[in-house]
Formats: C-alpha cells, structure tokens, sequence
C-alpha cells in the first residue's frame, strides 16, 4: 500500500497546528474523509437533490435510485444478500438505540436479562440502561481478565433461561480487542438470546460478513469509515426486522394512517422515519468503495506494521514508565493504543502532544465501566488508519518523550 498516495487523497492532512504539521492520530473518534467522499456529496446536492421515495419526477427518482443503489451498496461490504436488511440511521448511537427500543417493545418483559459487557461504549450500554430503568430489565455484565478479553469462562454463568439479548463490541475503542463474535453468538443462540453486535470499531478495518459472525442485528457508523457524519446503518436478519415495532414514527415509515389506527412498511422503510440523509449514504458507498479499492487485506497489513513499530517504539523508549493497556498479540486486536504515562495525566499528555501537532483523545472514552474496571480515571489514545506513517508514530513518542522530561 502506498501510503503516500492515500494521504494525497486527504487534503486535510496538510494543515498545521501551533506551527507543526498536523500528525492525525483519532480516527477511532472520526476518521478523515478523501476528496471523492467529499465530492460525491458535494455532487449530490449541486446535481442530484430532491426528497426520495415522493416523487414521480425524473430528479426525484434520479435521487431515489442512488440512495438505495447505496444501501445495496452497504448490504454488499456486510456480506448480505439483501438490501432491505440495512437500515439508514444517524450512527451506531442510534442504530443501537433503534435495536433496544424496539426490542423492549416486543420482546422484553419486566426481570427480562439483557447482557452486555465491561469493555462497551457507552452507545451499548446506556440504551438498555434506559431498559432496565422503563421495563425493570435485568442488565448484566460480562467481565474482562486482566489482559483485556473477555472472560468466556464467565459467560455460561450470565445466559440463564431468561436471557433474551446479547449485546457486544466486536473490537473496543479502548482495549482494541478483537472480540470471538462466532463462539459468542453460538453461545448465546443455545440459551435463546438475540445477538446484538457494535460493529463501530471493527467495520473500518475489516470486511464484515454477517453470515461468518452469526449475529442478529448490527450497528456502525460512516464517519468512522471515511464517510460523512450524520449517517451510519443497523443491519438485521430480515426475519426479525419483520417482527421488530419501529422505534420512530413519521413520514415514509407508514402503509396506513387513520384517526383509530396505524399500520407500517415493511423493512428498511419501517425504521427510517421521515426524510433520510440521502447524501450522507452516497458518500458512505463511496467510501466503502475507496476502502475496497485499497483493499482489506493492504490495509490489515499496514495498520498491523504500524502496530508492531509502535509497539517497538513503546518497549524500547519508555519500558514500564508507559502502561499500554490491551492484548499484546496483535491477532486479537486493532492498532489503536490506549495507554497511561507514569506520572503525568492523562490530559496533559495529550495537551502537550497537541502543541507538537499531533492529535490524540484523552478522557474516559465514553467507556466509564472501563475505566473503572481497569482502575484508571482516564487514559490517552493514539489510533492510526490507513492515511497515518511510522514517522507520524515516532513524532508521537518523540512527542510523549518530552512530555516525560517536562514533567520529570
Ligand atoms: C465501540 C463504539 N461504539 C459506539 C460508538 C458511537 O458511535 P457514534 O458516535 O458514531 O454513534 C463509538 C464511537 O466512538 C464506538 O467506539
């Protein structure tokens, strides 16, 4: 993979902040977006725009074409072979609140078990929160051991009779931890339970294929695949979509409305209520297909040596003083790096990095039952992707250097 050219398709990449060129390390926050992403929305809107699914003029048609052309376009990178099974939402916040409101209206009762896990995003925790506080819900929580996996041993313990729902991250943003979905989700089937998977931290890196992974219903979000904000999918076994009440009401979404009674589309159209971001899903089909034009297997490789180097970096320059948190085998995790510099907090590290340039996340990373877990208030992470070099990996422990010998 060259990755200069790749970044050349990121213009962005060429700013400078207090003096220093910008060295991009937060993509597990948003990635950026390459010209042609940005272009194809940009056309949209000066060619294309007219609201989709109303119209019988020609424009408007021209714009229901693509938009779906686009979800069939997504229903490809998932390994379906239906589009109808990938909704448009906003992001995997709501894809996963669709999937938790939907499923307390039809299938959850009061003492009801949902089961999630230690390492989620708060997007997969709060929504069953909201469960457990409306519906009295039973939530659960699956364990990490002290490597940052999950305790597979635990899970048999957590899948009693009444275990309806098994929600998890496929990689954390946090630990990057590649979770085993298959094993899991059999698990979980044998006890009953629908499998919930959040796909927002594995669908940048990899290939998904819904089949493979065994799952029931699945969330992710463009902007973290080179695409826009403000448009991301939930994808769902056409069989239970059919049986899921919509989470939203509104236009497009409707077969019937009377003044005793309402009735609805059948899916995708039954969870996309009112007027949809049409161009927001063109630019995630064109990101998809930039992806692909790279290729999974390039990409894997490169985020993979950019791992290994930093991890080289990480040993040799700091030893203990830098506490990199995660599995170390590259095999079961992504290239991010979540870690805490001995002595120093860790929003100050991340301030003083970004006086060099370099962009990096300090905080709880939406993870609180993580962080708390792991006995950290906070933590600084780095998360290259297909547009960042080894040299950007050393400006940053050249960066996390001096922010030792300020602070020692
Ligand atoms: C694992 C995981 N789940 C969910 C989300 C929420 O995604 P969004 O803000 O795009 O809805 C994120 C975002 O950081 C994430 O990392």
């Amino acid at each position: 993979m060259d990755v200069q050219r790749v970044r050349d398709d990121f213009p962005i990449l060429n700013r400078s902040f207090h003096g220093h060129p910008l060295v991009y390390l937060d993509s597990a926050a948003t990635s950026q977006k390459p010209t042609v992403v940005v272009e194809a929305e940009e056309r949209y809107y000066r060619e294309s725009n007219a609201n989709v699914h109303r119209g019988v003029y020609a424009l408007s048609v021209e714009a229901t074409d693509a938009y779906e052309a686009a979800r069939a376009r997504v229903a490809r990178f998932l390994g379906s072979n239906d589009p109808s099974e990938v909704v448009f939402v906003r992001g995997t916040t709501e894809a996963l609140n669709v999937a938790a409101t939907s499923l307390g209206q039809f299938l959850l009762e009061r003492g009801d078990r949902v089961v999630t896990t230690v390492m989620e995003h708060h997007s997969n925790i709060v929504p069953w929160h909201l469960l457990r506080e409306q519906k009295g819900i039973d939530l659960r929580f699956l364990d990490i051991d002290e490597t940052g996996r999950l305790r597979l041993d635990a899970l048999d313990d957590l899948l009693g009779p009444r275990t309806k729902v098994v929600t998890l991250t496929h990689a954390s943003n946090v630990l990057g931890t590649v979770n085993p979905v298959r094993e899991i989700a059999d698990r979980a089937h044998a006890a009953g339970a629908i499998v919930v998977l959040d796909a927002a931290q594995s669908a940048p890196h990899r290939k998904i294929d819904v089949e493979r992974l065994g799952v029931d219903l699945l969330a992710f979000s463009g902007h973290k695949v080179l695409g826009p904000m403000g448009i991301g999918v939930l994808w769902g076994r056409k069989e239970l979509l059919t049986r899921m009440p919509p989470a939203a009401g509104g236009g497009e979404m409707i077969e019937t409305v009377r003044q005793d009674r309402v009735s609805y589309r059948d899916p995708p159209a039954r969870f996309e209520a009112g007027t949809p971001n049409v161009a927001g899903a063109i630019g995630l089909s064109v990101a998809l297909d930039y992806l692909e034009a790279i290729g999974w297997e390039e990409i894997a490789a490169h985020e993979r040596s950019l791992y290994l180097h930093a991890t080289e970096q990480a040993h040799r320059r700091f030893a203990e003083r830098l506490n990199v948190f995660g599995p170390s085998d590259h095999g079961e995790r992504q290239g991010l790096q979540s870690f805490a510099l001995r002595g120093v907090h860790p929003h100050d590290v991340a301030s003083l990095l970004d006086a060099d340039g370099i962009a990096v996340r300090a905080g709880h990373h939406c993870c609180q039952p993580l962080m708390e877990r792991l006995g950290v208030p906070a933590l600084t992470r780095s998360s290259p992707y297909v547009y960042n070099t080894k040299g950007e990996i050393d400006q940053l422990y050249d960066g996390l250097e001096k922010v030792t010998a300020l602070f020692n």
